[in-house]
């Protein structure tokens, strides 16, 4: 099998993985059930769930305990993308080809059902106790989810989303450091908890989670300035969701700070970087290593 017909296969896999733990659309809370899972079954290339499975692979990782964290983390990635879509932050109307959620079910929806999303993907993540059949993978569970909360949290994705919203207005000086910080946590952070969740699940010892954090930071910033990127170069067919959003909003990003070719360039690098340490493991991940290789030049 090649690398696009292996990337398929798992992408559909882990469909059925996450369809496994949604809601059943019904009672008098039906239609946040629906908004829901309008915006998590609409597609997505299903990146962070596939870097963890690929991280528990590359550590020896056994059973099933990895898929209520693989569900929980795009449950997750899903509810910030509603908040982000809504008016009050990026006010953008497609996402994955369609209708974003408060375009179709309206913004006091939207609002709940990215909350749901939030709760619902720890209650998911707790059901692995369910797998656990000994007091060390209790543990290892405990962790994860510790680490589930702590990189979507006010010190991961929702410090990073503050601090963007915060640099369209320009208060703070726009500089790379600032931006770092943006991309690390909005982004990147979301990408540790995908590769550290497998490596602690899988039983790998701390210095090779710490290490997986470090190739999670490196491929999170590329995989920013390579969205930033697109949504100047891309097309909204292409995409699925609308080009130039970033300029509309006066954001703070790669390209307007080092532009185009800077941007193209730091992308290559960093994501070798991410390579490199991702092969010095003695067990070696070779679709692992391609996935994050051909997010260099993704087009979506
Ligand atoms: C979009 O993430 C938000 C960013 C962090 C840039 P993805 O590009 O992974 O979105 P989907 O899940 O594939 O739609
Ligand atoms: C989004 O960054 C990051 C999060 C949702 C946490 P963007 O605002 O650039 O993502 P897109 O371009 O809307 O997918
Ligand atoms: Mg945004
Ligand atoms: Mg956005
Ligand atoms: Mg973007």
């Amino acid at each position: 099998m090649n690398f696009k017909e292996e990337l398929q296969k798992k992408t559909e896999q882990i469909e059925i993985v996450i369809r496994k733990y949604l809601p059943k659309e019904e009672g008098y809370q039906k239609t946040v059930l629906q908004a829901m899972n309008y915006s998590v079954l609409a597609g997505g290339k299903r990146l962070r769930p596939m870097l963890m499975e690929e991280s528990f692979r590359l550590f020896h990782g056994q059973g099933d305990v990895i898929e209520p964290f693989m569900a929980a983390l795009e449950m997750i990635h899903n509810y910030s993308l509603v908040h982000d879509d809504l008016p009050a932050m990026d006010n953008d109307e497609f996402r994955r080809g369609r209708k974003t959620t408060w375009t179709v079910y309206g913004d006091g929806m939207a609002v709940l059902a990215g909350d749901g999303l939030l709760n619902l993907a720890f209650e998911t993540a707790a059901g692995a106790f369910s797998y656990a059949k000994d007091f060390e993978t209790s543990g290892k569970i405990a962790r994860a989810i510790q680490i589930l909360g702590a990189k979507s949290g006010v010190r991961g994705m929702i410090g990073g989303q503050t601090a963007d919203i915060e640099a369209e207005d320009g208060k703070n000086p726009l500089t790379e450091e600032l931006l770092l910080f943006i991309h690390e946590n909005k982004t990147a952070a979301l990408i540790q908890a995908a590769l550290m969740i497998g490596a602690v699940l899988a039983g790998a010892d701390e210095q090779a989670v710490v290490q997986m954090e470090k190739a999670a930071y490196n491929i999170g910033i590329a995989f920013q300035i390579q969205d930033d990127i697109l949504d100047v170069t891309s097309t909204t067919e292409i995409l699925g969701k609308p080009v130039g959003s970033d300029e509309k909003n006066h954001k703070l990003t790669y390209v307007t700070l080092k532009g185009l070719t800077e941007s193209k360039k730091e992308v290559a690098r960093l994501s070798e970087e991410a390579i490199a340490i991702l092969s010095s493991f003695e067990n070696k991940n070779e679709f692992l290593l391609q996935l994050v290789t051909s997010l260099i030049n993704r087009e979506k």
